[in-house]
């Protein structure tokens, strides 16, 4: 765990007026923008769990000031924007602290983590193949996020405004806990970290789509084709895949990101959850100096390309309905206005579901009713857990609003539970916060809420 996390756990959110109750509770990751952590409120005398934020601290003004706001961060104003948020991830509030050079935003908690860490990678590790309804719902909730970015809602918006995120990868897909009344059994899936998305409408330029797609972040092998495009520098080779060539048809010009960006990117989440084939380097393929782009746009390409041609041949993929297959590959067509449109892919999906709404409902619920068929793996371990310390001293926060600097606390104490206090130690922050975890982890039973009995 580094300082920066170390110290925003100790602090307080610094977000509403009486913050005695509220609590950092755990470091939920860091990247090159910042970090981000929980902090829930205890009621103390329950020491209960009643209420919980994640405050996400950069590390500077990254997108700030921005076209549309001298005050706003680029991704809260850009978050603010989506209406239903049903499918992204809510954002309560930004606090600017020009002083040190950052700024912290409130968003809501999704308990169950990412989709990489809690499902990815677990049934990758074990070869495991995913549910088909579990997919399904996958999309419906990728779906309507894709819905939401197309229909932002604001002052001054162009009426055809959208946002593509652009960084829309596994990573960046959060969990929460299930809804009782819809797929009670599968968590719900929501879009965040809008931090690199551009906010766009189809009558701009190329050339300032150009400079948008420039300044996002983009993840390699998860760029759409006319975003990758859009960053090639002139002269570099760039042509149709082979499955699209037809005589006649020109690359065509001036490529544009659209509403079907993000669709794509959707699409290709769900092809990797179904398709095993990792990302390969390209055969006779060589990659120019400081062009790892090159190299995974190629490699990505050629993945789609043997993703199509297995989507047929009841060998690669016999688990899945030609429905899903040939609905990825529709949302991975290279050209992006002969993609379904976000609104037609919820429609798509929805038509799927409703003709096998196995899982959908509540009675999935019922024990013999599938005896287990579609559930996830035993070993996802869909929790939420975690130790809860109070901090006698505060010292270690620093004030946003004023931005003075920091100062570690020399020692850092715990009270343990209801009325017992653990002990000072005079160790550095990072020992004294494992012992601190190490204590707390048995005492914290009654705050851990776990998911898994669904
Ligand atoms: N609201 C949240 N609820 C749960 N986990 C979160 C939340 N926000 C961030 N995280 C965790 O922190 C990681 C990094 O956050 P993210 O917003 O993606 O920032 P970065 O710009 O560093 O990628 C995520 O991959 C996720 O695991
Ligand atoms: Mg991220």
């Amino acid at each position: 765990m580094n300082g920066h996390v170390l110290r925003l756990l100790k602090g307080k959110p610094r977000w509403t007026k009486n913050e005695e109750n509220w609590h950092g509770a755990k470091a939920l990751g860091s990247g090159g923008q910042g970090c981000a952590v929980l902090f829930v409120k205890v009621d103390p005398k329950s020491q209960m769990i009643v209420d919980r934020v994640v405050v996400k601290e950069t590390y500077d003004m990254v997108g700030l000031p921005n076209k549309y706001s001298s005050t706003e961060p680029l991704e809260f104003y850009m978050s603010k924007r989506l209406s239903k948020k049903t499918n992204t991830v809510n954002i309560f509030a930004y606090r600017l602290n020009p002083g040190r050079d950052s700024y912290r935003m409130y968003m809501e908690y999704c308990a169950l983590g990412d989709l990489t860490d809690k499902l990815e990678q677990p049934y990758r590790s074990r070869g495991l193949a995913f549910p088909e309804p579990y997919l399904w719902k996958l999309f419906l909730d990728l779906a309507q996020a894709c819905e939401d970015m197309d229909n932002p809602v604001g002052e001054g918006l162009h009426k055809d405004s959208f946002i593509a995120h652009v960084d829309f990868k596994p990573e960046n897909v959060f969990m929460c806990p299930p809804d009782k009344d819809n797929f009670p059994k599968y968590p719900i899936a929501k879009l965040g970290d809008f931090g690199g998305a551009m906010l766009s409408h189809p009558h701009e330029r190329w050339l300032t789509h150009r400079d948008k797609t420039n300044r996002c972040f983009r993840t390699n092998g998860s760029v759409a084709p006319e975003v990758y495009r859009l960053g090639l520098d002139n002269g570099d080779p760039h042509e149709i895949p082979r499955r699209h060539r037809a005589p006649g048809l020109k690359l065509p010009r001036d490529p544009r990101v659209t509403t079907t960006t993000n669709v794509w990117n959707a699409g290709l989440i769900i092809g990797e959850l179904m398709f095993r084939e990792p990302l390969e380097a390209p055969k006779n393929h060589v990659v120019p100096p400081h062009k790892e782009d090159i190299w995974y746009y190629t490699a990505r390409d050629e993945w789609i390309e043997k993703f199509n041609l297995c989507k047929d041949d009841n060998v690669s993929m016999p688990q899945y309905s030609a429905r899903l297959k040939n609905l990825v590959m529709a949302c991975l067509d290279y050209f992006p206005e002969n993609r379904p449109t976000p609104a037609k892919l919820v429609e798509l999906v929805k038509a799927a579901v409703n003709h096998h709404p196995i899982m959908s409902t509540a009675d999935s619920l019922k024990p013999d009713l599938y005896n287990g068929r579609y559930d996830l793996d035993r070993s996802i371990r869909l929790i939420d857990e975690y130790p809860v310390h109070r901090s006698k001293n505060q010292d270690g926060d620093y004030d946003m609003a004023d931005g003075a600097s920091i100062s570690f606390p020399s020692s850092y104490s715990a009270e343990a539970g209801a009325g017992e206090s653990g002990s000072d130690e005079e160790t550095g922050p990072e020992a004294d916060f494992a012992a601190v975890d190490a204590m707390l982890g048995m005492i914290v039973q009654g705050f851990k809420q776990l998911w898994r009995n669904f």
